[in-house]
């Protein structure tokens, strides 16, 4: 398949440039190609005329995102709806990533993909708009949302937790529940579905569940590290945007893509991090 490949630099566009390996794919970075310039993707999809644009790029500063939304809506709402435009253009698929921030996180069971969203916070919302427009703009859509991405490169709550290694004690919230998802799983995932054309909606995130208090935890116990973890509630740590209190990712969605368990992706996160060292 001949997919364009938009956001190549990040945790998922970098782990999708390896599991794309058998596609033909140009990989384009934040540089050499822009997704909120309309103008740029119709150049670039018309020139390439790939079968599929895999969107990987998107604006993740959830905090910032709240007092300035505009770039947020910019790459999360404007930029999916320009490939999707610009796909549907040239006869070809388009794969949007979203999140679980789209759920307010207020319910008590794993949301599925025909739970209603219901964003609380400014990128939440932008990410919503993403699907909105995608939905709207190419029927031959796969909107995969997924949660809580990592990778041994990139800016994530494991490689800070770790950084933080040599403290007697780190204090972490116990009362936000979610779905860990290590970026080369969801990697895969995503290379499995696109092979479907079973256009739609899915979540794609790591199996089980966790608090950002058990990640630490089993990091700490998997990495050696003998720092003490403090649970703690979200009040006592306020940041500017909401985040869902409950908010992991189940499948019911057919055909089934079911991710390894968190538990499984951190050994493999961590695995990697012991063979760079
Ligand atoms: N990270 C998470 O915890 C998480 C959770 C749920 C869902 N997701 C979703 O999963 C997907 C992959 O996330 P990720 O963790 O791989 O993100 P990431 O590591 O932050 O990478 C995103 C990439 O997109 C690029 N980008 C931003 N705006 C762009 C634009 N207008 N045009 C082109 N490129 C642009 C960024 O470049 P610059 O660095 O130059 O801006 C960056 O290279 C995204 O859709 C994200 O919303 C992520």
């Amino acid at each position: 398949m001949k997919i364009l490949l938009t956001g190549a630099a990040g945790q998922l566009g970098r782990s999708l440039r390896l599991t794309l390996a058998a596609h033909d794919v140009t990989a384009c970075e934040h540089g050499r190609l822009d997704i909120a310039d309309l103008a740029a993707v119709r150049t670039a999809v018309a020139a390439e005329k790939p079968d599929l644009v895999l969107n990987a790029a998107a604006y993740n500063r959830v905090d910032d995102a709240e007092a300035d939304p505009g770039p947020a809506y910019r790459s999360n709402a404007v930029g999916p709806r320009n490939l999707a435009l610009a796909s549907r253009e040239v006869g070809a698929a388009v794969v949007h990533v979203s999140t679980d921030y789209v759920f307010d996180g207020r319910g008590n069971r794993p949301y599925h993909e025909y739970d209603v969203p219901a964003p609380r916070s400014a990128y939440g919302a932008s990410k919503l708009a993403g699907e909105v427009a995608v939905r709207e703009t190419n029927p031959r859509h796969y909107i995969a949302r997924t949660a809580w991405v990592y990778h041994e490169e990139g800016g994530n709550f494991p490689r800070t937790i770790l950084s933080l290694q040599d403290r007697d004690e780190v204090r972490v919230v116990n009362d936000q529940v979610g779905s860990p998802t290590y970026a080369p799983h969801l990697a895969d995932a995503l290379t499995t579905l696109i092979e479907t054309e079973a256009f739609g909606t899915y979540h794609v995130a790591g199996s089980g569940q966790a608090s950002w208090f058990d990640l630490t935890c089993e990091l700490y116990r998997r990495a050696g590290v003998k720092t003490t973890v403090v649970p703690v509630t979200t009040d006592e740590f306020p940041r500017p945007a909401e985040r869902p209190r409950f908010s992991v990712l189940t499948t019911i969605q057919e055909p089934r893509i079911v991710l390894p368990h968190w538990e499984d992706g951190l050994a493999a996160f961590c695995a990697r991090l012991d063979k760079a060292a």
